[in-house]
This record gives structure tokens, C-alpha cells and sequence, in this order.
């Protein structure tokens, strides 16, 4: 069977989460191993609301194939947001739907990368970005990422070096690190790439989940003709309806389109309409609102803890938004052998090497605090700093 499968398959590894996430199933484990939005905040009964109007209004055409492009009520929703959240002027001929911001990423690999070419990614960078862009074999080139942002002299260097194609990036609340780009950080990168020929994508899948501090430039203010700016309902609303959006330059669209018809014709039309009915009938800012007040809180209490039971010599982000933060233990201790050790202390978190393209081992892991109470982000991080103050010794 092996003879059978393509090279492009072979070479992309399996997702290492999944495998964390099957040791954490065990109940009596606290797990910041995981991604997902909280599930208590999604608008079930609105939704629900919202799926009874749409079979009920237009059902037969809402179960009709449709446009590649997506809905056109709902790129106009996006693109008007755009403007009241961002004064960005976006049009809804320029927004793509797609089947969550996964395929945006999968359509631009598919899109512009060809076996070998160097494909700038952060370091640590979104494991989603590492292997939808690895099923296209590029070249990675790492960049690294602190909390002021991305390292502008190595950025530099790899442009002047190998002239790539892609430059991928999350400058709000990264996954992993929670990190965010300053506004200098920014137009320093911005002008780095105006220089170039490279288009640099901006994966936004957490930018209204803001709870300190002020909004940033978006790179699509920038740098408009060679930003691809991806968003998605995900975190906003919710995840299963696969529902997000690229915006990208005409030229760039076109065949971003043809990529989209290739993949699956159109993202699920009735999914939109559902969505969209849910966004007419309801206030996101007041959904939004309720989402950052309870993350915030989240947030707040895992850095509390962290000072009260982490040793001294490990540092951790900050986020001013998002879902993670991100933990830096002293340079010899491994996050490899300390995921095990925690796990017998009943806690678990995904270690920073699937974060890396080479993979390698670090001292680096990553914490999720959106799906859990006070009171057992506080038991959880205790028995972590447990694990690491018995390395340590
Ligand atoms: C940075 C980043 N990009 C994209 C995605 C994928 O999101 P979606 O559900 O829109 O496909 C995620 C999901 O966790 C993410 O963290």
C-alpha cells in the first residue's frame, strides 16, 4: 500500500496534536493542550433560531448548489465590518469564502507554491500553516517571532538570500505564542516586503478577540497590493461552520477562484445562509463583547497562577487577546520530557516542536485558557509548576 501513496502525502507529518489530545482525554486530567473556542459561549439557540427562519423563508434555494464566490449578502456584511471595525475599505468582489480560513491557506499553497520554492513562516508558527503549505513541498524559511513582534534582520536576510514567494504570518494573538506585532514591528516588516515581490498573508482567525490594549494597523493598510488577508466566524461565532474568507488583490483572485472550484465548488451554502441570518437577526459586537470578557478573565487568572506556582527562571506571554500563551522554561529542561512528567501529574499542554518546522526538541510549550474556569486554571497550574519545579531540582 505504501508504494501507493504520493510524495506530497509521505513527507507531511501527522498532526501531533491529535495525538496529545487522545493521551488528554483521560477526565482526570486538566488540559491546556487544546484549541478550541468554549464551547459554552457558542449562540446555540440563535443559531437554531436563525436555521428555522432560513428553511423556512428559502429553503429550496438555500439548498441549491451555488456561487464559488460565496454568498454575496455575507461578503457585504464582512466588508462593512471592515470598514466600521478597521476604516478599511475592502470589496465584496475582493472576499473569497471559504471553508473555514484551513482552506484559505490550502487554496494559496495550491495557488502559489511549486515544489521548492522558499515559503517565509514565524518561528514558532500555526502547525495548520506548517502542514496545509507542506502538502506543496516548499522550501520553509523560518522567521523568528518575540513579543515585539518578527526579528526584522533575519527577515531581511531571507529575502536578500532567496527572494521567496510567501511570507506567512499571525500578527494578532499568534497561535502559538499570543505574541503581537507592534505598530513599528509592522511597518518594518511592511517595508521589507514593498521591497520585494512577496506576498505576505495575514491569518486573522483571533483579531477581535481583543480584551487589552489597542487594535493595530493591518498589513492590508499597508501594504494593500501584496497583502492576502484571511479571516473566519470560527472564534467569533463557531467553529463547525467551517465558515472564513481571503482577501486578496484582483490578478491574485482570479486564480484563487479556480483553486476554489477545483477543491469543493463552493463552501456550504447552507451554512452561510445561516450565518448570515444570524448575523441580520443578532449583535455580534454584544456575542464578541461576551467572548473577550470571559477569555480575558481566563487569561488573567493562568498569568496569576503562573506567578504564584511557577519557578523563577520561566517566563510566559502576556496576550492582550486571543486563546494561548506561551511559556519559556530554563534553557535545559526539555518541554518533551516534561509533557510525560505532567501527565502523571494530571496536566497536560502541547510542548513548542510541532510549532517548529525542524521539529526539534525545545524548551518551549504552549498553554490554551479559553475553555476553562478560574478554579481550575489555578489546580491545573499548580500541579504544572509541580512538574517543573521537580525537573528543575
Ligand atoms: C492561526 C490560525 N489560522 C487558521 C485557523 C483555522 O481556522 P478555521 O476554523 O477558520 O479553519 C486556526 C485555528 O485554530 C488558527 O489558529
Amino acid at each position: 500500500m505504501d508504494s501507493l501513496f504520493s510524495d506530497r502525502i509521505t513527507d507531511v507529518p501527522q498532526s501531533f496534536i491529535r495525538e496529545i489530545l487522545k493521551v488528554t482525554l483521560d477526565p482526570s486530567i486538566i488540559s491546556f493542550a487544546g484549541g478550541l473556542p468554549n464551547r459554552q459561549l457558542f449562540p446555540v439557540q440563535a443559531l437554531q433560531q436563525a436555521a428555522d427562519t432560513v428553511f423556512s423563508q428559502a429553503g429550496m434555494d438555500a439548498l441549491q448548489y451555488a456561487n464559488s464566490e460565496g454568498y454575496l449578502p455575507l461578503r457585504e456584511f464582512i466588508a462593512q465590518r471592515y470598514r466600521q471595525k478597521q476604516q478599511l475599505e475592502v470589496a465584496p468582489e475582493h472576499i473569497l469564502i471559504t471553508t473555514g480560513s484551513q482552506q484559505g491557506l490550502d487554496l494559496l499553497g495550491k495557488t502559489l507554491i511549486n515544489s521548492g520554492d522558499p515559503v517565509m513562516i514565524e518561528a514558532p508558527g500555526y502547525l495548520g500553516a506548517i502542514q496545509a503549505f507542506s502538502m506543496y513541498r516548499p522550501q520553509f524559511e523560518t522567521i523568528a517571532v518575540d513579543e515585539a513582534g518578527m526579528d526584522i534582520p533575519a527577515l531581511e536576510q531571507v529575502l536578500d538570500r532567496c527572494s521567496p514567494k510567501l511570507l506567512y504570518t499571525v500578527p494578532n494573538f499568534q497561535n502559538p505564542s499570543g505574541i503581537s506585532y507592534s505598530s513599528d514591528n509592522r511597518a518594518a516588516v511592511a517595508a521589507r516586503i514593498r521591497e520585494s515581490h512577496c506576498i505576505l498573508i495575514q491569518d486573522d482567525p483571533y483579531g477581535e478577540l481583543r480584551f487589552s490594549g489597542h487594535p493595530r494597523e493591518n498589513f492590508l493598510s499597508l501594504i494593500p497590493e501584496q497583502t492576502v488577508l484571511l479571516g473566519s466566524f470560527s472564534k467569533t461565532v463557531a467553529p463547525a461552520l467551517r465558515i472564513g474568507w481571503l482577501v486578496a488583490p484582483p490578478q491574485l483572485m482570479e486564480k484563487l477562484l479556480i483553486a476554489k472550484q477545483a477543491s469543493d465548488l463552493h463552501t456550504d451554502y447552507l451554512a452561510q445562509r445561516i450565518l448570515h441570518q444570524y448575523l441580520r437577526d443578532n449583535d455580534l459586537d454584544l456575542h464578541v463583547n461576551r467572548i473577550i470578557q470571559a477569555y480575558g478573565r481566563q487569561k488573567e487568572a493562568m498569568v496569576a497562577a503562573i506567578g504564584r506556582h511557577f519557578p523563577a527562571g520561566v517566563h510566559c506571554t502576556n496576550p492582550e487577546g486571543g486563546m494561548f500563551l506561551w511559556v519559556t522554561l530554563p534553557a535545559a529542561i526539555s518541554a518533551m520530557e516534561l509533557f510525560h512528567t505532567a501527565i502523571r501529574e494530571k496536566v497536560a499542554f502541547v510542548p513548542g516542536t510541532p510549532f517548529y518546522v525542524n521539529r526539534q526538541d525545545c524548551n518551549t510549550l504552549r498553554l490554551n485558557f479559553s475553555c476553562m474556569d478560574s478554579e481550575t486554571i489555578e489546580r491545573g497550574i499548580e500541579r504544572l509548576g509541580q512538574a517543573i519545579q521537580g525537573m528543575m531540582a
